[in-house]
């Protein structure tokens, strides 16, 4: 029995180094400067940074990947993160973005933080940067919100 134990521990572990020799791809996409958000609407800079430090990692091409996050099998998930989030919002891809679509994406980025749904809790323990205060989250949504108003005009 100590023995089929030991063997499976170290299946395990072998299974485990092989699983770093297939990993999806963590390489950042290219960014084109001129549809950097930025570049299509104002931002205080005190509500950049607080975009930059807790949204850019899965709403931009600009994510950090720590070293945790490059282990397998851990980074499948982080990685299917980092997609979904840049398919429903990349601040390095606004400008394909028409009047319409800023709109609806500023609205729910209103909505979003304001409810404190963004960024998602399991980011959060081990990112303290990217904690929220109510008034964090009340300087970003009233950004998005007076964005919003004056895209609509
Ligand atoms: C750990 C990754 C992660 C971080 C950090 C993060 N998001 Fe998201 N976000 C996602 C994912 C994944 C989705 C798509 C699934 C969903 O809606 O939960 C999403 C969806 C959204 C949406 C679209 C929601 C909708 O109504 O469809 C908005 C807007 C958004 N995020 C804004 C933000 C803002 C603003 C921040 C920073 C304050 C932020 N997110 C931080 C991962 C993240």
């Amino acid at each position: 029995m100590k023995k089929l134990r030991k063997y499976s521990f170290v299946l395990l572990i072998l299974f485990i180094i092989l699983l770093q020799f297939v990993k999806p791809d963590t390489g950042n996409p290219p960014e084109d400067k001129d549809k950097f958000i930025t570049e299509h609407i104002k931002i205080p800079y005190n509500v950049y940074l607080k975009l930059e430090a807790a949204c850019f990692d899965c709403h931009s091409n600009r994510t950090k990947w720590p070293w945790y996050s490059k282990i397998s099998p851990v980074v499948y998930l982080i990685d299917h993160d980092v997609k979904e989030g840049r398919r429903e919002l990349n601040f390095s891809e606004w400008g394909n973005y028409d009047r319409k679509k800023m709109i609806k994406k500023l609205d729910e980025i209103e909505k979003e933080v304001g409810e404190g749904e963004m960024p998602p809790g399991i980011y959060k323990p081990l990112h303290p940067e990217a904690k929220l205060t109510d008034s964090d989250r009340k300087i970003i949504s009233d950004w998005a919100k007076t964005s919003k108003e004056n895209l609509s005009k």
